[in-house]
């Protein structure tokens, strides 16, 4: 068994925004239930013990959780490379500052679209102008600035304008992820899958938009895994490479794992992180390649894939044990190429005359 490399600490639900394509789970954890501050400094030297590397505090949004600096500083002290997450509502110079002398080692900040009408509707809060303000003050307090964009059927015609957006922001690297379908963005499927058509038209910009910017800026394509014919090596293989603590403590392989109801995942309030992540069952359930079944456990590609992602299967199937529906192989793979091409056929994203105070999706809350 390997030991994790990556600890992505969720250390609250609570956020500003209202993202559609969340993949928080649809029922969100309260501030009251949220881990204290001794227990997530234990859970960081843990991770320590366990042989982490990185740490990336997320949420939600880890900025409203004031012992943030505690955290990493702590978090420096133990070794790790430490990453924040956030939407960049809040930020100051002053909290920069304090972020930069707790030891963060880079920071990425969340855009909606190029557009700032569009990306405040998206957001479900008027966020960008804040966003565009906080990326200033993260550069002009010597901070990396690292930026994503979560690309589905509203905003994905934008791909080169996000792209030239966050150049002129200053960002050094930015992940163009399609979305993936788990807790909130599985609510609002419908309304975030992109058209094959908008998905070809949008890969065209990003080669383009490659060659333009050249090395001034590092550019990740996520892949949009309802389109191809195989599954993603989700998470590098379960329970392998990394592991996710909730903000109520519960230790999860993936983020969106706590929307398998058919696993127990214990908290770090009543177990050490170190046996979660050698003994637990949720851990060693999918661990490996024992537990396949047909057609993956005769399949050459399982030691590429792993048999896809864990979560989607259950989504789409009911049972997380069976091949991700994304593979041609998997019997319930129609299912999920009908849903597609329905989809196909449905008229494309929000036009400018679209009634913006009508809500199109359900917005992510508590
Ligand atoms: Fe991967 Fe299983 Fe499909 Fe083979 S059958 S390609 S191992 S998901
Ligand atoms: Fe959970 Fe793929 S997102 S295993």
């Amino acid at each position: 068994m390997s030991a994790p490399y990556a600890l992505s600490a969720e250390i609250t639900h609570r956020c500003p925004l209202h993202c559609p394509y969340c993949s928080n789970p649809v029922e969100l954890r309260k501030r009251e239930d949220e881990l204290t501050v001794d227990e997530w400094l234990r859970v960081l030297e843990e991770a320590g013990e366990l042989g982490v590397v990185q740490v990336h505090f997320t949420g939600g949004e880890p900025l409203l959780r004031p012992d943030l600096d505690q955290l990493i500083r702590r978090a420096r002290e133990l070794g790790f490379f430490v990453n924040i997450i956030t939407s960049g509502i809040g930020i100051t110079e002053k909290r920069v500052q304090q972020l930069a002398e707790a030891g963060v080692d880079s920071m990425q900040l969340s855009v909606q679209a190029s557009e700032p009408e569009l990306a405040d509707y998206i957001a479900g809060f008027k966020a960008h102008d804040l966003k565009r303000q906080a990326a200033g003050l993260i550069r002009a307090g010597g901070l990396p600035l690292h930026m994503n964009v979560v690309l589905h059927r509203q905003n994905i015609h934008l791909v080169e304008d996000v792209i030239e957006l966050c150049v002129s922001w200053g960002a050094k690297r930015l992940e163009l992820a399609n979305t993936q379908y788990y807790g909130w963005a599985m609510v609002n499927r419908e309304q975030l899958l992109p058209a094959k058509r908008q998905l070809l038209a949008a890969e065209q910009a990003f080669m383009r938009a490659t060659e333009r910017f050249g090395k001034s800026i590092e550019l990740i394509w996520v892949l949009p895994d309802y389109y191809e014919d195989f599954p993603k090596p989700c998470m590098g293989g379960w329970g392998k490479i990394s592991l996710t603590v909730t903000p109520d403590g519960r230790v999860l392989p993936c983020t969106a794992a706590s929307g398998i109801k058919s696993l127990r995942f214990e908290s770090v309030k009543e177990h050490e992180l170190g046996w979660i992540w050698r003994e637990s069952e949720a851990f060693n359930t999918f661990r490996g390649f024992d537990w396949m079944a047909e057609p993956c456990k005769s399949c050459d590609r399982r030691f590429q894939d792993f048999g896809g992602c864990r979560c989607q299967a259950f989504l789409l199937t009911g049972d997380a044990r069976l091949t991700d529906p994304v593979c041609q192989r998997s019997p319930h793979h129609h299912k999920l190429a009908e849903f597609v091409a329905l989809m196909n056929e449905r008229e494309q994203g929000l036009s400018p005359d679209d009634d913006r105070d009508a809500p199109l999706f359900s917005y992510r809350g508590m």
